[in-house]
């Protein structure tokens, strides 16, 4: 089959399509050909707005000419080398440029870091790297991993563990002992909120619950992401974090911030950890660490648990774990050169400059046909959906495709649409984004 049935399109058979409806899609193909900017250029040659920054990664914009040619240069002088008891120098300094920007205050941050290929291999390696931690520090017992109801880590078995989207774990086994805390999304008392809402720091005393339950000399770490993107933009409430972080102290559990989506400007601060003022031990991030153009991850670590770990003769591997592509200098080239850009025009800044204009323009969306929450923070918007009678996700994938066809670009999770458009939007790409949008709900049965 070939799209459109016109001459060169491509063929769609071979292709088995990542978290895609295939043979729907196939039946009615979306193709993106080209980017520059805030747009993609559809395969039928139309401008379409990017909402979503990619999946979320694209921060700085798409079609990044000084992100080209270092990665073409680095391929040119080093295509691979490997980094298994070998190293090469653009990975140590693009290490040491990340740690000059990493997670956490002044004189504490996790600026000791790991390399992987993705979000989902930087959440399995933060969470291999807290049970070798507590090993380490004489606490073996210490292997259950805690995440929370509605989190997205990924893919990986243990992402799928501590992660809490009923399909992406109902078909597969996870690691035994893993658990969850209640996710944090209450209608009822939060609706239309712009940044943190009021209620709802209690239920991490959740984690409480789990320590009675289980023992915490069970417990290894509990995860979470600063504010839950895959499953509809869930914004913790005020003083939630900072009460996991106190719980965890109190009952030595190591707490990682999954920063996949939230890392590199996001929330106008380089990380949620300093956007939220409370530091986690480890962060993981993928994504907006390469702009998207080369994939790539990275692990974030305290000094403390970096440094637990240094211990035992020299000559022996102080952690079991590491990637092919770990460091790979084509990534690392592409990671330099996105951080050069990122400090050269102020995107880490951006989002924070940017919110006002972007929460009055979301919010003014209130009102129009099914919607039922309309919720901000940083350079990221949730807009809920009344799902139709008995078809959960119907009414939010029709307003996808509709936006589609009209030029803008938006992801839907159930009925729930959420946007994340590249840090350097401007105010009429966000009336542009209104206006297509509205004009979709208008139509939507
Ligand atoms: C919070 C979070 N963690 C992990 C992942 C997985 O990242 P990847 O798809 O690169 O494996 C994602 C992807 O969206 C994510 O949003």
């Amino acid at each position: 089959m070939n799209v459109h049935n016109k001459p060169n399109a491509p063929v769609l058979d071979s292709y088995w399509m990542p978290f895609t409806a295939n043979r729907q899609f196939k039946a009615a193909p979306r193709l993106l050909a080209a980017a520059e900017g805030m747009y993609y250029t559809s395969s039928d040659g139309r401008q379409v707005l990017d909402g979503t920054a990619g999946l979320w990664c694209v921060n700085a914009g798409h079609g990044r000419r000084q992100i080209a040619s270092a990665v073409e240069r680095q391929l040119t002088q080093m295509d691979f080398a490997p980094s298994f008891q070998m190293g090469h120098p653009i990975a140590f300094d693009f290490a040491e440029r990340l740690a000059e920007i990493a997670p956490g205050p002044d004189g504490a941050k996790l600026d000791r870091v790991f390399y992987t290929g993705s979000g989902s291999e930087s959440v399995d390696t933060a969470l291999k790297i807290a049970i070798a931690y507590q090993r380490a520090i004489g606490q073996g017992t210490r292997t259950r991993l805690v995440g929370r109801e509605r989190g997205y880590h990924g893919v990986g078995f243990g992402g799928i563990s501590v992660g809490g989207i009923v399909n992406n774990r109902r078909v597969f086994p996870q690691l035994a002992g893993s658990d969850h805390l209640r996710h944090t999304h209450d209608l009822a008392r939060n609706a239309y909120v712009k940044g943190q809402p009021e209620h709802g720091a209690e239920l991490a005393d959740d984690l409480e619950r789990l320590v009675a339950l289980h023992g915490a000399e069970t417990i290894a770490a509990c995860i979470v992401e600063p504010v839950a993107g895959s499953t509809g933009v869930l914004i913790p409430p005020k003083g939630y974090l900072e009460k996991l972080r106190a719980i965890c102290d109190k009952h030595g559990i190591l707490l990682i911030f999954d920063e996949v989506i939230t890392g590199f400007g996001r929330l106008g601060a380089a990380f949620a950890t300093d956007y939220f003022g409370v530091t986690p031990d480890l962060v993981t991030t993928a994504k907006g660490l390469t702009n998207g153009a080369i994939p790539m991850g990275a692990v974030f670590s305290s000094r403390k648990v970096h440094d637990a770990l240094m211990h035992g003769p020299e000559n022996a591997i102080e952690l079991f774990h590491g990637y092919t592509y770990s460091g790979h200098p084509a990534a690392c080239a592409a990671g330099i050169a996105t951080l050069d850009i990122y400090r050269d025009e102020g995107l880490f800044t951006r989002g924070a400059e940017l919110q006002d204009d972007w929460h009055a323009a979301m919010h003014s969306l209130k009102g129009l046909p099914h919607i039922i929450d309309i919720r901000t923070i940083g350079l990221i918007a949730g807009i809920e959906l009344a799902a139709r009678d008995g078809a959960p996700g119907a009414r939010a994938y029709d307003v996808f495709v509709d936006c589609f066809e009209k030029g803008l670009l938006i992801r839907v999770t159930g009925d729930i649409i959420a946007f994340s458009p590249p840090l350097i939007a401007e105010k009429t790409h966000f009336e542009d984004i209104v206006s297509i949008l509205g004009d979709a709900l208008k139509r939507a049965a």
